[in-house]
Parts: structure tokens; C-alpha cells; sequence
């Protein structure tokens, strides 16, 4: 009864509407419907914690979208299987004068308590990827409207994908893919606004890149360059962020393409049982980018070794951190 009670009130908290959507499970690959029965439109994304309320962005690819401008979205959720839309928290027009077909991809969203603002990174880019920049933007609420800051090379070295990484102790840190020289490991600035320090470079071609710390371990995951086409995604395993990495290993069976799916996202969830780590992935569909689908999927990890079992329907008990797989 009084979790019930409390629920109520985090709820109230996060704004959400009274009337719940969707299932209390997660279904991999299935249309996600947010609180007002729409698809889910949060490609390439990120999570940000807050408390005990999950924050979701990612790419808007709703096909009412205005053409020239790009979109990021951000729902809320206390068990993140049913979301509630909150804002669509970006509606750029090109920053830098891209032109036509301009890249805005995997924004990640960072809270930096020092300066109280919300930091949101992304993929900035021309149409052919040449550009290779992270755009900065940033909002005095997390789901408020973000503003554009600026773009840069971080480090000053070609940046694709990003993904992002708070570590136990709170540090953040932004994983870039760079074409020439491969997987970089940085820590941001004390105000977030910049990239600051190298902590790594692996020297291997991957993108989609996510980092967990699991049981005394750092587990850094990507995938091949294979474009919008899914390909076997691979980890590694370390006791420093600094290294030295372990050979990569599959993280499913190699020809089965990660079930489809590329890499976003480690998340892991703390329960009082047990930690869950969950591996989120995006099925992407080129032709109609607004219908790709997520993979969302509790990972088994043992002895350094992460697996990700066979997509299926699953719950998550937030207080223990169990994850249920349905047979
Ligand atoms: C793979 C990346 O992971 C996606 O974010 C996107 O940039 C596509 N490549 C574009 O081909």
C-alpha cells in the first residue's frame, strides 16, 4: 500500500499523466508506445538517472517532422518499461549551415550538480559524415527546451558516434568513434562543456559505444562500421577505464548480428538483490527511420564474460533489480 502510495507521488513528481500506457514488460523489437499511445521516438539514445526517475532522449524521427530541422525527444519512466512523452526537448534548424540532409544523431544527456544545468551531447554532421563534430547544447531543466552552445572535434580528433558514461563515483564521460585512430575513452570538463582529458583510446574501428561498470569490472561494448546495417557486437573487459582491454568476444552468437540490433546503451540498475545490467540496442530501419525498434534486454554476466541472451519478453522488479525472461 505504501509503495503504492509512494509510486503515486513520483509519478505526480515527474509529471506524468495519471493514465498509464503500455505494458509493464519490456517486448524487444515490438512497437513501444509512450502515455499517449504513440511510438516511442528515442533512436541512438541515452538515459540520464535523476533520483528515482528514469529520463530517456533520443532521436525524433516522427515523419511529421519539419524536413530541415532535427528532433530529440525525452520520456519519463519509475520502471522503464512504461514511458510518459515529457518534450520534444530539440527542434533544430541546421546549426552550421550543414545543408541539406544534416546529421544529428545519439544525443546523450549529462546533469552537471556544480552548475545545475542539463548537457546534452550530440553527433553534429553534413549529409556524407564529414564533418565529424559533437554539437554541445543545454538546458536549465531536463525537460525543458535545449539551446545550442556550439560544435567541436573532441580533443580535436574526428568524432561519429558518441556515447556516454557515468561512472560509480559520478565522473562523466563521453566514448567517441574516430575513424583514423578508433575508440576514445574522455572525460568531460568540470562543467561539462567541454572534452577535457583522454582516459583511453582503443585502438579498434567501432561505434555505438557504451561502457558499464559491473562487479569490480569496466565492460566497454560497440559495433563494426557497417553503417545503418546490423553486424555482431563485441566486448571488452578491463579493471581501469584506463586499460589495458582484454581482446573483444562476441556478445551473442556472431551470426545472428546482435539479434538485429547496434549498441546505444549500457544501463545498470541497482536493486537490493541483485544488479541488472541492461544492453539497449536500436533495429534500425533506413527507409523509414521513424518505425526502427529498440532492443532492450537484461545481459548475463559472469566471470568477465557478458552475454546477451535471445530477445524476448522480460520485466524488471526496480526494488530487487531481478530481471524476469519469459520462456
Ligand atoms: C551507424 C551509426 O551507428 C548510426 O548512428 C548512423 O550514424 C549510421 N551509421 C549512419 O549510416
Amino acid at each position: 500500500m505504501h509503495m503504492k502510495l509512494a509510486s503515486l507521488i513520483l509519478a505526480a513528481v515527474a509529471g506524468f499523466c495519471p493514465a498509464m500506457r503500455g505494458a509493464e514488460s519490456i517486448q524487444p523489437g515490438e512497437v513501444w508506445l509512450d502515455n499517449r499511445g504513440q511510438p516511442i521516438q528515442a533512436h541512438g539514445g541515452g538515459i540520464l538517472r535523476l533520483g528515482e526517475v528514469y529520463y530517456w532522449f533520443g532521436e525524433d524521427r516522427s515523419p511529421n517532422n519539419e524536413r530541415g530541422r532535427r528532433y530529440v525527444s525525452c520520456y519519463a519512466s519509475t520502471n522503464l518499461a512504461q514511458w510518459t512523452f515529457r518534450n520534444q526537448v530539440v527542434k533544430l534548424a541546421d546549426p552550421e549551415q550543414l545543408g541539406p540532409g544534416w546529421v544529428f544523431e545519439r544525443p546523450k544527456v549529462f546533469y552537471n550538480a556544480a552548475t545545475k544545468k542539463f548537457v546534452m551531447y550530440a553527433h553534429l554532421d553534413d549529409r556524407r559524415y564529414k564533418l565529424a563534430r559533437v554539437a554541445v547544447l543545454t538546458c536549465d531543466t531536463v525537460a525543458g527546451d535545449y539551446h545550442y552552445l556550439k560544435s567541436f572535434r573532441p580533443l580535436d580528433h574526428e568524432s561519429r558516434d558518441i556515447g556516454q558514461f557515468v561512472d560509480d563515483d559520478g565522473t562523466a564521460y563521453l566514448i567517441f568513434e574516430d575513424r583514423p585512430n578508433g575508440f576514445h575513452i574522455a572525460k568531460l570538463s568540470a562543467d561539462y562543456l567541454n572534452v577535457e582529458s583522454e582516459v583511453c583510446l582503443i585502438a579498434e574501428h567501432m561505434e555505438g559505444g557504451a561502457i558499464v561498470h559491473y562487479h569490480g569490472l569496466y565492460y566497454v561494448l560497440g559495433s563494426a562500421l557497417t553503417g545503418w546495417n546490423p553486424n555482431p557486437n563485441k566486448y571488452a573487459t578491463a579493471k581501469s577505464l584506463s586499460g589495458p582491454w582484454s581482446e573483444f568476444k562476441d556478445l551473442a552468437p556472431p551470426e545472428l548480428k546482435t539479434y538485429g540490433s547496434q549498441s546505444t546503451l549500457l544501463l545498470k540498475v541497482v536493486g537490493s538483490k541483485t544488479d541488472t545490467v541492461i544492453f539497449m540496442g536500436d533495429i534500425w530501419k533506413p527507409r523509414a527511420q521513424w518505425d526502427s525498434r529498440y532492443l532492450w534486454m537484461p545481459l548475463a554476466i559472469s566471470d568477465g564474460q557478458m552475454h546477451l541472451p535471445k530477445p524476448r519478453e522480460w520485466t524488471l522488479d526496480m526494488q530487487t533489480g531481478e530481471a524476469k525472461i519469459q520462456k
